[in-house]
């Protein structure tokens, strides 16, 4: 009998865990991971952080070498899945073989949204999105140089805080009038902001770059001037200002595409032989009533299992809260739940971590949490915002209240606890 073809297009985080599922689960039939990069699938978060920081010392890979020979996974590296036919459920290599699928998973991620005002300068300009940009930009982290970061994100913030240690003098431009505003609530953003100033970084807040030029005059330099004439003078750019998901792929199949690839929660896509899975999927989301992707390493790890166990008709595991994390300046921060939670209350004190960060939605109940220096606190902090705990105040503030404690008696309310006390 013919042995089934399950192709996994894109060799990054959620890719390689599919592929690594599937055999987990018994699957004996044909698994191909195809990825346009290089390198063997790696993780990403240590980029913009140890990459750079330690490089001798830093290893990335998702699995050690050896994994794909021994589970007997058909690694092509640095060839792209470029010409789908849904049709006749094939798929042709940009080397031009052409392989017949049983089921194709798309995990082709995100691609760093561009600034071609920026791009147009040449050398000097960088984006942050694989291990080559790593090792490419962190040849301009030096001591002396200027940098100038454009986004105040996640990887402006990170590579302010790398770029900082490693003895750059560094200025952050970011456009609108806060930091991490899609991913943080406000006053972590502004706490973050205190903290890299304290380091030395320059901020620049509601700062649209009106244009960039490179100088040549004593030294050759890069200028950009921003809308409210300000000049900004560096030796190199990085820009970070955002992603976009890489649905190329999906779009040539013809799938539905809102915000990325649309998937169910078992990341079936509008093709019943394609999935999808990591940054580039998108799932409906009744609370904003859009297509929301999520751009975590969790959500890739956990949907890069869920694709793998649909495309095997097994049952979806139980679904977590989002959870991501960043670590600059020495800070290890987590995020878990919902970031826009209208109101934001701290147990502890925010300019003087530990602390953890509570998201309390318009009826008290807790629906996001942060922990700042406190990842030890941040399972007891999901189990509640999971359960959508409502606690009194008093409690939650306590630091004496452990929150394993307060975790433990979610799962199994007693009438009249401060569980029952959202209103106190
Ligand atoms: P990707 O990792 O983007 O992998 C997709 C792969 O598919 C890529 O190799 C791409 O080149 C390839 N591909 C695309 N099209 C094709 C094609 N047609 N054919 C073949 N291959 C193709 N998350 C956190 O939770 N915490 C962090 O601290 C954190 N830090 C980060 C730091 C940096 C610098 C970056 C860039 C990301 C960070 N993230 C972090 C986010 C996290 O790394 C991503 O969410 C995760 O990598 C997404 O995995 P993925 O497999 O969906 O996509
Ligand atoms: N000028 C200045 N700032 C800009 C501009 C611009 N033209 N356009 C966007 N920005 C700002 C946004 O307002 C936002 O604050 O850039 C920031 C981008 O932040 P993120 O959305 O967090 O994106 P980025 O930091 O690029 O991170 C990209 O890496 O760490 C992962 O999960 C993370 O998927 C995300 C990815």
């Amino acid at each position: 009998m013919k042995r089934p073809v399950y192709v996994i297009v894109g060799a990054g985080q959620a890719g390689a865990n599919a592929a690594a599922e599937l055999r987990r689960q018994g699957f004996a039939g044909r698994v191909l991971l195809v990825g346009d990069e290089a390198h063997p699938p790696y993780e990403r978060p240590p980029l913009s952080k140890d990459v750079l920081l330690r490089p001798q010392e830093t290893r990335c890979a998702v699995h050690p070498d050896r994994f794909y020979d021994d589970q007997d996974i058909e690694l092509k590296l640095g060839v792209a899945g470029a010409v789908p036919d849904a049709g006749a459920r094939t798929l042709t290599l940009g080397d031009g073989e052409t392989i017949a699928y049983d089921k194709l998973l798309i995990a082709t991620g995100a691609r760093a949204r561009r600034l071609p005002l920026l791009d147009a300068l040449g050398p000097n300009v960088h984006t942050l999105r694989t291990l080559d940009d790593a090792r490419q930009l962190a040849g301009e982290l030096q001591p002396g140089r200027r940098i100038v970061l454009v986004g105040a994100g996640v990887i402006g913030l990170e590579l302010a805080s790398s770029a900082v240690d490693l003895g750059a003098q560094v200025t952050v431009i970011e456009a609108t009038p806060a930091a991490m505003g899609r991913c943080a609530p406000p006053l972590l953003g502004a706490f973050l902001c205190d903290v890299h100033r304290g380091r030395g970084v320059t901020l620049r807040f509601g700062a649209g770059i009106a244009s960039a030029v490179r100088e040549q005059g004593e030294q050759d330099e890069i200028v950009l001037t921003l809308e409210d004439g300000t000049r900004i003078a560096g030796d190199a750019v990085i820009y970070g200002i955002g992603v976009e998901p890489d649905t190329a792929l999906a779009q040539a199949a013809g799938l539905a595409i809102d915000n990325g690839v649309v998937i169910d929660a078992q990341c079936r896509t509008s093709d019943p032989h394609i999935y999808a899975a990591g940054d580039v999927a998108s799932r409906f989301d009744a609370a904003s009533g859009r297509h929301q992707r999520r751009e975590t390493w969790e959500n890739a790890q956990q949907q890069g299992i869920a694709a793998a166990r649909a495309m095997l008709g097994l049952a979806p595991e139980p679904e977590s809260a989002p959870w991501f994390w960043t670590d600059q300046c020495g800070l290890n921060v987590q995020f878990v739940g919902d970031m826009a939670a209208p109101e934001w209350i701290v147990r502890g004190e925010l300019a003087a971590p530990p602390c953890v960060l509570f998201g309390l939605d318009g009826e008290g109940a807790l629906v996001g949490a942060v922990t700042v220096n406190l990842g030890r606190e941040m399972r007891s902090a999901r189990e509640l915002v999971e359960r959508r705990a409502r606690l009194a105040r008093d409690v939650l503030l306590d630091p004496q209240q452990p929150l394993r404690a307060l975790a433990k008696a979610a799962s199994a309310p007693q009438p009249g606890s401060a569980l029952d006390c959202a209103a106190a």
